[in-house]
């Protein structure tokens, strides 16, 4: 294989291995740095499919557009929906016709979500002042929000700087990373700075008018309810009353933390496999990767969060787990991604969820729910349920304090699912 078709993957400043990749044939290869197998050292680091060998490893099954061929574990640095849109324009711009996923992992470099880098890597100007909307009103032109989007004007420095920070973070919504001192307040790219002198933010950004109402304030109502709970999330703030900014996981103690997405760390394709989406999958990995069993009843009580709360939008990229280097093990990750998924102006006749339960995407029961609590040793499933059904009222307090108009407010509402006792 010629050298420019094999990356070096890096992890908290260790070369760990490298991955090749044939194009004709859409196949991967995957090696261990010999020394870092005999190091001992981070066992778990990938806990399934890359088997802790010296040989190279071949993967030619994971052809689908979800992982480009590349292992799940590497294919989860890559852009996704949001993020391939603003890719293919900066290309564009720059007269370059496609790129290869080995390409693209040299554009993420260290810039990539988690914890996992890429050598040799493209090199970027430095660009470092955030002015969010000005962003906004770029990402308005290239996602041709506004009518008008004619001579497009997009200067190469303004999609440079989205480009870089718009590109790493998963998901379809519009989002940027950015990093604000923790005592001037300044914002910067949060591509880059991992130092603990910043909080580290993703910001899901609302550009006006694009939904009809503002989805980010909805999802910062929810994340309101689900602290209420004691779900486990990452703390999160509305920028300017609209945007919905959380703290990164990935980011935390000045230092880049491991983090994988349940179809990253399985390959379970999050699109095109239904059979393997569910709610018994997510438990299943849990217990496979060990987790303490609080973990386990925290994701018990997202389950029926997102049940109770109509969230139905809970694939398997919208669950994440985070290692622990220093103890060489696995928790789930807070939760992320908790809303009314759905548009709450239009009226859908079945709402069928992402992730099922004991089989079911609709007209999930209190039985469904108490099986899988059942399977999984759940303590006190109907104190659980119970405490999250209490919670309903608190959206209407919370909605309309964030002045949601009354219909959206209304309409979800009305959405909510309760249990029969
Ligand atoms: N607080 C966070 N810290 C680190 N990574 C996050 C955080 N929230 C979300 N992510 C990652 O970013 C991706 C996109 O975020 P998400 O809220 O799911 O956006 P979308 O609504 O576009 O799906 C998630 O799939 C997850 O991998
Ligand atoms: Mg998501």
């Amino acid at each position: 294989m010629a050298r420019e078709k094999i990356i070096d993957i890096i992890v908290f400043n260790e070369e760990i291995g490298k991955l090749g990749y044939d194009l004709d044939q859409s196949k991967a290869f995957f090696q261990y740095n010999p020394d870092f197998l005999e190091s001992g050292k981070y066992k778990n680091l990938f806990p399934f499919i890359f088997k802790r060998t010296k040989p190279a490893q071949v993967f030619t099954e994971f052809h689908q557009d979800t992982f480009q061929g590349l292992p799940p574990m590497i294919a989860d640095s890559l852009p996704d929906t949001f993020g391939n849109i603003i890719f293919q324009e900066w290309l564009t711009a720059r007269g370059i016709q496609k790129v290869t996923p080995l390409e693209q992992l040299a554009y993420v470099a260290d810039r990539g979500m988690g914890a996992l880098e890429y050598k040799p890597i493209k090199q970027l100007p430095n660009t470092s002042k955030v002015d969010i909307d000005e962003v906004i009103s770029i990402l308005e032109k290239v996602l041709k929000l506004k009518e008008d989007t004619s001579g497009k004007d997009l200067s190469e420095l303004s999609l440079l700087n989205i480009f870089k920070i718009g590109t790493s973070a998963g998901g379809a919504r519009p989002k940027i990373l950015i990093s604000e001192h923790i005592e001037t307040g300044a914002i910067i790219a949060g591509d880059k700075e991992i130092s603990d002198d910043y909080n580290h933010y993703l910001v899901k950004l609302h550009l006006d008018d694009s939904d009809g109402y503002n989805k980010e304030k909805v999802e910062y109502a929810y994340y309101l309810l689900a602290q209420e709970i004691g779900i486990d999330m990452m703390p999160s703030k509305l920028i300017e009353n609209k945007h919905f900014a959380t703290l990164r996981y990935d980011r935390q103690n000045g230092e880049k933390q491991h983090v994988l997405t349940v179809t990253g760390l399985t390959g379970w394709n999050f699109k095109s496999q239904p059979e393997n989406s569910s709610y018994e999958n997510v438990f299943k990995l849990a217990l496979a990767l060990k987790v303490p069993h609080k973990d386990v009843q925290q994701l018990f009580k997202r389950m029926v969060f997102n049940l109770i709360f109509k969230n139905v939008d809970d694939h398997l990229k919208n669950h994440s787990f985070i290692y622990n280097k220093e103890t060489d093990s696995w928790n789930l990750s807070p939760a992320y991604d908790l809303t009314y998924a759905l548009n709450p102006l239009f009226t859908f006749k079945t709402t069928s969820r992402a992730l099922s339960i004991n089989g079911k995407r609709t007209d999930i029961s209190l039985k469904d729910v108490l099986i899988i609590a059942e399977e999984f040793a759940i303590k006190n499933p109907k104190g659980i349920i119970k405490d999250v059904q209490a919670l309903t009222p608190r959206w209407s307090v919370l909605a309309a304090e964030l002045e949601i108009p009354q219909k959206i407010k209304d309409r979800i509402y009305s959405d909510f699912d309760q249990f029969e006792y």
